[in-house]
């Protein structure tokens, strides 16, 4: 409680309000360390609205066949059951509206952490939250309430930066469009004008990408979304910018992945629809380098019979972590992603080249083909 009543006064907030749900980040022991595990730990009580975990250092399950020592394991394991004690799920997604559609409607309140499932939470579903700190997020699910300031509030949701693409896009294009204006938008509330409609994926990857090389929590795209644009449209962004397929190629280009000696696909957790690709995409192939996938163990459960398939490629469909939280990523040279996010975050946080290219062209590298 102190805490949430600290951030509350300082960000201005009059009062606390309830949340449906929290996601919590700060799981991988990469991240959070010996400090962060005993904190954790120190916890006592039992969350107080349905709370799930970000993507752990490691597959819970699998890890010794990604290469993590027992050291770390141990330290993730002990992680995973701190949280557990206080009644947290243990599923590890940084998508967890793909699992449980049940945490997140429009117009709740939320406390989640993850960047990319907060743009997601904001502007595909239309529920509110700013993006918590892991600590705030956990204050949070044992409380059960979140200060009331950010983006709960009416005068934060509106857009502040339109932007107009004229070109078609498809798929990871959505990445790197997200790349493109995060850099410009920064922390502000992007609005799209787009020539075609976006997949719910493609607005996963658009808004990851924006959180990543911005600060992005919220986005709106015209005629589509779970605002209606028209209730925006009387606060439409004052200024605009625009983006031509040129430079969205030149990102692709200026990140080739030939040389890559891994493929990391699944920024953000793959959903059921994005393995189902994957498996026709691999279908009778088999892999020349180390392919993961990455997805929610709830996911990959559902569906073992598209997980059989992706396998038999010798692909990993790899389970509650990802390439860019897991120190298994480290031991590579470069790492080839379709994710706008991971093209970000892969050299800082892992130390590790990373390149970029279609999903497609990330299969061709991995399987080998030309
Ligand atoms: Fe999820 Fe890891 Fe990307 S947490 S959004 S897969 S960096």
């Amino acid at each position: 409680m102190e805490i949430l009543v600290a951030l509350g006064d300082i960000f201005g907030a009059e009062r606390l309000i309830p949340i449906r749900s929290v996601q919590i980040a700060g799981v991988s022991f990469k991240n959070i360390g010996e400090a962060g595990l005993e904190w954790i730990s120190e916890m006592e009580g039992k969350v107080a609205v349905k709370s799930v975990l970000n993507p752990a250092g490691m597959d819970l399950l699998r890890w010794k066949e990604m290469g993590i020592s027992e050291e770390f394991a141990s330290r993730q394991l002990a992680v995973v059951e701190a949280y557990r004690k206080l009644g947290i799920s243990t599923d590890c997604t940084c998508t967890p509206y793909n699992i449980h559609p049940d945490m997140a409607r429009r117009g709740d309140h939320l406390a989640w952490s993850e960047s990319s499932a907060v743009a997601y939470a904001n502007s595909v579903i239309g529920a509110r939250t700013n993006r918590e700190g892991g600590p705030s997020a956990l204050a949070a699910a044992l409380i059960g309430k979140t200060p009331y300031y950010g983006y709960h509030l009416d005068e934060n949701r509106a857009p502040t930066l339109g932007v107009n693409v004229e070109c078609d896009l498809a798929g990871s294009d959505y990445g790197a469009l997200g790349h493109i204006v995060g850099k410009v938008v920064g922390g502000g509330v992007p609005q799209f004008h787009l020539a075609g409609r976006p997949t719910q994926e493609e607005l996963k990857a658009l808004g990851a990408a924006m959180a990543a090389s911005g600060s992005v929590a919220l986005f709106y795209v015209e005629g589509s979304g779970p605002e209606p644009f028209a209730e925006t449209l009387a606060k439409d962004a004052k200024e605009w910018m625009a983006v031509d397929r040129r430079e969205i190629d030149e990102l692709y280009a200026a990140n080739p992945g030939d040389d890559s000696d891994l493929v990391a696909l699944g920024c953000p957790h793959c959903s059921r629809h994005e393995l189902e690709g994957l498996a026709r995409l691999l279908d009778g192939q088999s892999v020349e380098r180390e392919l993961w996938i990455c997805t929610a163990r709830r996911i990959a459960q559902d569906c073992p019979d598209l997980v059989d398939r992706i396998e038999r490629s010798g692909a990993k469909v790899i389970c509650d972590t990802c390439m860019v939280v897991s120190p298994a990523s480290e031991r590579y040279r470069k790492i080839m992603v379709n994710s706008g996010k991971a093209l970000n975050y892969i050299p800082g946080l892992c130390g590790v080249k990373a390149a970029f290219g279609s999903t497609e062209e990330c299969i061709r590298v991995a399987t080998g083909r030309n």
